[in-house]
């Protein structure tokens, strides 16, 4: 056996996939209908989900922001692992992604713990005080990634986690003439966080990559 790793194939995420603990039916009623909506299809994947949840337990979160709610998928799993009294923010541009999320927020299992925040992620961070966030889950416009990261670093506590999708850019992260306009910003926000000082952070080959980190 050397001492690389293992290359991860689709069989691989396949595998993980089929062995790691399932969203559940509540979360996949609200991607049937808000791809009946029209919302793309473009939550992450279950096996973030159950990551996510476990990172956030670990850490004891009781506070967490997001920046890109889309359905309210993410934040509802979120929140499930969250204390009883523990509050999410997630902010959402789009108002029709925001009116849906709403809604499926009210009819959740984890309404009380979660407030959508309609407009720009660059809007609403600076309200939160610095030092008062556990951790921070970032999945919207990827060149707003370095400000809300920024922010991030001042409003999350010391040992407060972020967490950040899609560092593998939609899979077109090595493509020479990618067709997503956004593999650029990734790129460039794949290369800005080793600068970043007080953060330690790991690309996580989960969902479309799931960058982890913790603030010093
Ligand atoms: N976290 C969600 C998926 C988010 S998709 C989940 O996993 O379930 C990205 C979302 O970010 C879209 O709904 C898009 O409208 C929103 N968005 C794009 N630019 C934004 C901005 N500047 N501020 C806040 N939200 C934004
Ligand atoms: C896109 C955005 C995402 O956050 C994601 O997880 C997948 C796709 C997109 O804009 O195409
Ligand atoms: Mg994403």
């Amino acid at each position: 056996m050397s001492s690389e790793s293992t290359l991860v194939s689709a069989a691989h995420f396949a595998y993980l996939s089929a062995r790691t603990t399932q969203e559940g039916d509540y979360l996949q009623r609200l991607k049937r209908a808000a791809g009946e909506a029209g919302i793309p299809e473009i939550c992450v994947a279950p096996e973030q989900i159950a990551f996510m949840g476990i990172l956030l337990r670990l850490c004891q979160a009781k506070r967490v922001v997001e920046v890109g709610t889309l359905a309210g998928y993410s934040a509802i799993g979120m929140a499930r692992s969250l204390p009883a009294d523990g509050s999410l923010h997630t902010i959402e541009f789009d108002p029709k992604h925001a009116a849906f999320a709403r809604k499926w927020v009210a009819d959740s299992d984890v309404a009380e713990r979660i407030t959508v925040l309609e407009g720009r992620g660059e809007e609403h961070l600076p309200q939160f005080a610095d030092a008062s966030i556990d951790a921070v889950f970032l999945d919207a416009d990827k060149g707003g990634y370095p400000g809300y990261l920024r922010e991030a670093m001042r409003f999350l506590r010391p040992g407060g986690l972020v967490m950040a999708d899609n560092a593998f850019a939609f899979g077109q992260l090595f493509d020479a003439s990618p067709s997503d306009r956004e593999v650029g910003a990734v790129k460039a926000f794949n290369d800005h966080v080793p600068t970043v000082q007080g953060l330690e952070a790991v690309i996580v080959p989960i969902g479309d990559g799931l960058w982890v980190g913790i603030k010093r």
